[in-house]
């Protein structure tokens, strides 16, 4: 059976350094904060450009944290993409903010700058990016619209940590940048855990504080804030995984081009198009399927397993249906609509045999 992602074949590849480095932070009585996540700090800030990395304990926190940050308050309106994981617009919610849904682009699956423009009104505080599958959204079209209407960027890289785009890393687009290292993601850990980005100094004292309990003293509380801390064990897996994380992103980009070249010649089966002048990461490979029900049932007959992402827009998901009038989207957002019923994805990281697979749908 092909993994749909190969965790295993993974540590396999870095198991000497891996136990290595389980041994020294279980043997040092350290397991919270301490040295390794200082460590893992300054290397995410150095591999990624940007100048303060706070770590957390998962992506959806890393959300939570950089909203409350950002300031945001109770009726205040944040633009976020339709087809997505449900966090974003779940932390928008939580923190009794009100999401706004955009539609996508129909072929980069991206977050649709048309339609932010479309939805941002004086109640508008900001808007959530996504960096949808491994590739960046488009920033420069967003940049322009959050000045013209003084919004912030709320970067979501949390399935693209080592993505490019016009020749700068992912996590330093927004005012404020969020990853996440659950197990799958193209720089993931044993476990959950997040990480929080950004060159404001003030947004990373805060974002510190506030992942701390609302405290920089001990047992001095100035904010409410979170437990919001990574583990030792997870920093020193992240560490060795970081080292690692350049040639696993070459070695996605050669597994993509397998599935691409096949697909170029596989009618009604049309991959994510990704725009000039990024490299994704490919946390997932994802597909238009015309006949989707079709696709699957021969990719179940050549016993290759794959993923729906995802099978509902989020403005259809009953928690998001509070208000009267239902959730706030972009004309209903027809493009999301469509797409979740076509969309699937195959398996793939850096240890799949994309060729393999390839060879099973021949
Ligand atoms: C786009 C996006 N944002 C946020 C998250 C949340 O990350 P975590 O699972 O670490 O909380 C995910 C996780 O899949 C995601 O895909």
């Amino acid at each position: 059976m092909i993994p749909f992602v190969n965790l295993t074949a993974q540590r396999d590849a870095y198991r000497r350094e891996l136990e290595a480095v389980e041994k020294r932070v279980l043997d040092s009585g350290c397991y919270i904060g301490g040295a390794e996540v200082r460590a893992l700090e300054e290397e995410l800030s150095c591999y990624c450009g940007a100048a303060h990395t706070i770590t957390c304990g998962s992506g959806t926190q890393a959300l939570e944290l950089a909203l409350m940050v950002l300031g945001l308050e109770p009726g205040d309106q944040v633009i976020v993409p339709d087809f997505t994981f449900i966090a974003p617009a779940e932390c928008v919610q939580k923190l009794r903010g009100i999401p706004l849904f955009a539609d996508i682009d129909k072929s980069t699956l991206q977050i649709d700058p048309e339609s932010v423009k479309r939805l941002a009104g004086p109640r508008t505080k900001g808007i959530i990016a996504v960096n949808l599958f491994g590739q960046c959204a488009p920033y420069e079209k967003l940049r322009e619209i959050a000045n013209e209407n003084g919004l912030w960027i709320l970067e979501d890289s949390a399935q693209a940590f080592g993505a490019i785009q016009n020749g700068k890393k992912a996590c330093t687009f927004g005012d404020i940048s969020i990853t996440s290292f659950y197990p799958s993601k193209p720089l993931g850990c044993y476990g959950d855990g997040g990480a929080i980005f950004t060159s404001n100094p003030e947004y990373a004292e805060k974002a510190r504080l506030l992942a701390n309990h609302g405290s920089s003293e001990r047992y001095r509380h100035i904010e409410i804030g979170v437990n919001g801390r990574l583990d030792a064990l997870q920093a020193a897996v992240l560490r060795v995984k970081l080292r690692h994380l350049d040639e696993e992103l070459e070695r996605r980009q050669q597994n993509a081009k397998v599935y691409d070249r096949f697909f170029e010649d596989a009618p009604g089966l049309t991959p994510q198009a990704i725009a000039t002048g990024n490299t994704s990461t490919y946390a997932q490979y994802t597909l238009i399927a015309e006949n989707r029900a079709e696709f699957i049932s021969r990719l179940e007959k050549a016993g290759i397993p794959h993923c729906i992402h995802y099978p509902s827009p989020l403005h259809a998901q009953p928690c998001f249906n509070t208000a009267s009038a239902g959730p706030a989207t972009d004309s209903g957002c027809l493009i999301t609509e469509k797409t979740c019923t076509q969309v699937l994805s195959l398996p793939f990281c850096a240890f799949t045999d994309t060729q393999e697979v390839v060879d099973r749908l021949k």
